[in-house]
C-alpha cells in the first residue's frame, strides 16, 4: 500500500511545479545555446582532436597556442607544449621552423604572437647557415599544431567564418536540452 501514495506525492508535486520547471527549462536551454555557440567558434579550426581547455577562460576570447622553445622537431613541441593561456595582446600562434636542404627538422619555436610579429611568415633560405626558415601564423584555439614546410604552408592563415550556420549550432544543442530533459524530469 506503499507505492500508490509515493506515486500520488510525486504526481502533486510535479504538477505544483509545472510552471516553474518551464522557466528553468527555458533558461537552461538559453545558456546552453549560448556556451555551445561559442564553442563553435573554436570548432572551425582543426586541431587534431586536442581537447579543449576546462578551466575556465581569463578574459573574453581568449585563446591557447602550442608553445616551445627550439626544440628539436614538431613532435617534441607539441608533446612538451606547454599549456597556457596567451597573453590579452595577443592574437596569433607563431611557428618558427629551420630544417636542412633534406628536409630534416633541426629547430622548432611556437608562441602566442601579435599582428607586428607575424608580418614575417614565409621561407627564408639562410646564406651562410645550412638551413632554411619558415614561419607561420594562425588564428584561433591551439591553431599551430603543423609546422610549415614550404611557402604554401608559411602562411598567415586567419579564420574568416567567425559564424557557422544555425543548423550546426542547433545541431549541438540538442543532445544536450535533451541531456537537461532527462535530468529535471527524474
Ligand atoms: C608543402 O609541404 C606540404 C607538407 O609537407 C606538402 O604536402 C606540399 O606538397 C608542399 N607543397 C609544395 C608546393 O612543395
Amino acid at each position: 500500500m506503499l507505492s500508490p501514495f509515493l506515486s500520488g506525492v510525486r504526481t502533486l508535486s510535479f504538477g505544483d511545479s509545472m510552471p516553474l520547471l518551464c522557466h528553468i527549462l527555458a533558461a537552461a536551454f538559453l545558456q546552453l545555446f549560448i556556451v555551445s555557440g561559442n564553442r563553435i567558434l573554436a570548432k572551425n579550426i582543426n586541431f587534431y582532436n586536442v581537447r579543449l581547455p576546462v578551466d575556465p577562460t581569463p578574459f573574453p576570447s581568449s585563446f591557447k597556442c602550442f608553445t616551445c622553445d627550439n626544440v628539436v622537431d614538431n613532435y617534441n613541441c607539441n608533446r612538451w607544449a606547454e599549456d597556457k593561456w596567451c597573453p590579452p595582446n595577443t592574437q596569433y600562434c607563431l611557428t618558427v621552423h629551420h630544417f636542412t636542404n633534406h628536409g630534416k627538422s633541426t629547430s622548432v619555436t611556437k608562441s602566442c604572437a601579435t599582428r607586428e610579429e607575424c608580418r614575417f611568415v614565409g621561407c627564408r633560405r639562410h646564406r651562410e647557415a645550412t638551413y632554411t626558415e619558415c614561419i607561420s601564423c594562425c588564428e584561433g584555439m591551439i591553431c599551430n599544431v603543423d609546422i610549415p614546410t614550404n611557402h604554401t604552408n608559411a602562411i598567415f592563415a586567419v579564420v574568416h567564418a567567425r559564424r557557422t550556420s544555425g543548423s550546426s549550432t542547433r545541431a549541438a544543442s540538442l543532445p544536450l536540452l535533451a541531456l537537461v530533459i532527462v535530468i529535471f524530469m527524474q
